[in-house]
């Protein structure tokens, strides 16, 4: 994100459609009537996941807005094309490196302005609520988007647990950070552990979501297991990977990447199409998987497409300003 000079990134496999076989498919449609974005298309099931995962299906959410219409992106591209700096920062490190990282036994520390701190294993906070699944836009600050099926359920069932107190004004979520288990730690990429953070609101939304699995199999260790965030209004990098701790703070935290460029990553980080990065546009988006050499930009959308949901959160405030 950083580190380097953001360029189109060299298209996927998955990307790359001969054309003979893209003019097949377009004869294909053509012949059943459909367009390529036909409804009927978007109302398909989301792509089963990889199958080598225990399974972890969630029933379909109700949370208004939690569901897209969207095509969900492949399992093969969302689980390929990571950004998980611990583990090195090409896209292709995560899944090459990330098998080192062990998921059990798992804590995460639940601490700071609350009357009820705890720590909570992995196996209680599968069972803590009922698995939903909701299909999501992630949208990159580095200019592309996916569409991933989630298994979880929102991040306010734990919080609420912790009885925040009336000085819990934010919610600061950090990722494990061991040279043992993630050789991209041992580098001064980003000063570790990997910090985010939220206005106590924004965590308490129901879309923010505490994420344990994907395409209906638990998560992948380069997608950010076992357990991880998913805020589909916000820039990816807004959503930890891998967390041991989750505290409650009275001042707004310092994360990762506003350490490392404050001018350049806001603390709100919401998606706006209207505020550029200080090193490139906003406006558009490569969505990963489209019919790479043919696909156009799409536009990117105020919140991701979320604003009816979120908005109110932002009312009055100068989204250029607290970006
Ligand atoms: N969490 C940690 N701990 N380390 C990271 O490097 N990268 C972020 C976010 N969470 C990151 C992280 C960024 S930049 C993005 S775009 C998303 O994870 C990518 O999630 P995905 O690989 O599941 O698509």
């Amino acid at each position: 994100m950083l580190i380097r000079t953001p360029a189109p990134h060299d298209p996927l496999p998955s990307e790359i459609t001969p054309r003979s076989a893209y003019l097949n498919r377009r004869a294909a449609l053509a012949g059943l009537g459909l367009a390529a974005a036909s409804p009927l298309a978007l109302a398909q099931p989301a792509p089963a996941g990889g199958g080598k995962l225990a399974k972890l299906p969630g029933a379909r959410s109700a949370v208004p807005g939690a569901v897209v219409m969207d095509k969900p992106t492949s399992y093969a591209d969302a689980t390929s094309y990571n950004n998980f700096y611990e583990f090195g920062t090409d896209k292709a490190d995560p899944a090459q490196y990330a098998h080192t990282l062990k998921t059990r036994p798992w804590t995460v520390s639940v601490e700071g302005e609350c009357a009820k701190p705890g720590r909570y294993g992995i196996e209680d906070l599968l069972k803590l609520a009922p698995m939903e699944e909701r299909l999501y836009r992630l949208r990159c600050v580095e200019g592309w988007s996916m569409v991933i099926p989630w298994e979880g359920y929102s991040l306010s069932e734990l919080l609420k647990l912790a009885q925040p107190t009336s000085k819990a004004k934010y919610v600061e979520f950090t990722s494990l950070a061991d040279k043992a288990q993630m050789p991209g730690v041992r580098s001064g990429v980003l000063d570790w552990p990997y910090v985010e953070g939220l206005r106590i609101d924004e965590a308490m939304h129901p879309l923010a979501m505490l994420v344990f699995g994907m395409y209906g199999e638990i998560l992948p260790n380069q997608n950010g297991a076992p357990l991880r965030l998913a805020l589909p209004w916000k820039y990816g990098f807004k959503s930890a990977k891998s967390i041991v701790k989750i505290r409650f703070t009275e001042t707004e935290p310092r994360s990762s990447w506003t350490k490392a460029a404050q001018q350049e990553y806001g603390f709100y980080s919401n998606v706006n199409p209207n505020v550029p990065h200080p090193r490139w546009s906003q406006a558009a988006e490569r969505r990963i998987g489209e019919d790479g050499l043919f696909a156009k930009k799409r536009p990117t959308l105020m919140f991701n497409g979320y604003e009816a949901q979120v908005g109110q959160l932002y009312a009055g405030m100068d989204l250029k300003r607290f970006y």
